[in-house]
């Protein structure tokens, strides 16, 4: 089996390539990725010079290239994580969001319809999404569960709403073999240091101010990376078509308190005075539109595929910033946009 991974160079997409390339010898797996600042080779040294796996520079957004890709490499899936990922991004610039998450998405899925010819035995178009799509929930115990319907209200969302549209529209009107899964907020190794988890770690151990929004009531459902990575094989192996699953940890956090947990952490593990880091908690204006909870409820996996979260949340943090105060170098290239010649120096020549 042949399959194309996108955004395979991000965060979860290097989770993804790493468990497939690693656990599946016998597929052939091809990381499609435009390297956009998000994007860093850095993050799969380890599995690079395996024999099954070959990196691609390319846009999703270029329907030609995509294509074109398609006609060479004769995919027998899709295992779609390319996108824009970031809300604050997508609030301050909601253009790429659309080209990258609608259009990169409809085009990968036009790419598929043209070469698997209305033929779907054994091919299948796997898109990886989010909870955010669902909206908000309130203080209360409810939780997002796959007959909740779509709310969207940040850029970033409505996108991912959008293309989980298209997703579903090319099964009912085309009989394509599509899953999707939809997963809360994801933590672990290689996370990009934007978003609030490795923001903070890398912020603590500078000394500098750790920004939290509003009052820091807002409640996000964590799951470790490696996790959903796990998920991801489950479903993309044993998933119905068109069937679509959520992924979570049952794990809820407001963000003052996840924040409050990190500094103990960080405090013990740099050998700073109990109290030190919560000191660099500092307050900001809000972000727009800001959903205040997500939750979500992962019966449905479970029940059907036995999938369930392997770690703890306190294990898993301890996991990640051991891995952030060890990988210095990594962090140090990424905050610096070193890691944005790796391409160059390892690859243009090959
Ligand atoms: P990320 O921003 O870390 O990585 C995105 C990757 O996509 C990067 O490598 C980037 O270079 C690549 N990319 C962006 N635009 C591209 C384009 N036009 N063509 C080709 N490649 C392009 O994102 P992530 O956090 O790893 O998220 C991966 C996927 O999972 C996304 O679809 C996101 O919506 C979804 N998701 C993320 C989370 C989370 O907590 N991070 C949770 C649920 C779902
Ligand atoms: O729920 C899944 C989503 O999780 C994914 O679809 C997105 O791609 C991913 O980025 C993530 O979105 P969030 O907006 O929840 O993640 P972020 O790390 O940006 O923010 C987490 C919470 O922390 C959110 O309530 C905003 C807040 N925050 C964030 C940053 C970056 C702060 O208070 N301060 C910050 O500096």
């Amino acid at each position: 089996m042949k399959i194309l991974i996108t955004g395979g160079a991000g965060f979860i997409g290097s989770h993804v390539v790493r468990r497939f390339v690693t656990t599946y010898p016998n597929y052939q797996i091809v990381n499609l990725d435009k390297l956009t600042y998000a994007g860093n080779l850095e993050n799969l040294l380890d599995i690079e010079n395996k024999a099954n796996y070959k990196f691609v520079k390319g846009d999703i957004v270029d329907a030609d290239f995509i294509q074109n890709l398609f006609d060479t490499e004769h995919f027998d899936a899709v295992i779609h994580l390319a996108a824009e990922s970031h809300v604050d991004r997508s609030i301050s610039n909601p253009i790429e969001f659309v080209m990258t998450n609608v259009v990169g998405t409809v085009n990968l899925l036009n790419a598929a319809k043209t070469t698997w010819k209305g033929d779907y035995d054994n091919k299948r178009f796997y898109h990886v999404s989010t909870d955010e799509v669902y909206g908000t929930l309130g203080e209360g115990t409810e939780m997002f569960t796959e007959e909740t319907s779509y709310d969207p209200h940040s850029p970033y969302s409505a996108s991912k709403a959008s293309s989980d549209h298209f997703v579903r529209a090319y099964h009912d009107t085309y009989g394509m073999d599509c899953v999707i899964s939809n997963c809360s907020n994801n933590y672990g190794s290689f996370h990009f240091p934007e978003k609030l988890i490795p923001l903070s770690i890398h912020n603590i151990k500078q000394n500098k101010a750790i920004p939290i929004y509003g009052k820091g009531e807002n409640i996000r459902d964590w799951l470790w990376v490696v996790d959903h990575a796990r998920a991801i094989d489950v479903i993309f192996h044993k998933a119905k078509t068109g069937s679509t699953y959520n992924i979570g940890g049952h794990n809820e956090w407001t963000n003052i308190d996840l924040i409050r947990t990190l500094c103990k952490v960080m405090d013990r593990k740099l050998g700073r005075p109990k109290g030190e880091s919560e000191k660099l908690i500092t307050y900001v204006t809000d972000r727009a539109g800001h959903d205040l909870r997500y939750a979500i409820d992962a019966t449905k996996l479970k029940e059907d595929l036995g999938w369930e979260p392997s770690l703890q949340f306190e294990e898993g943090l301890e996991k990640t910033v051991d891995w952030y105060l060890k990988n210095e170098e990594w962090l140090n290239n990424v905050t610096s946009g070193n890691y944005q010649h790796y391409y160059k120096e390892q690859y243009q020549n090959r």
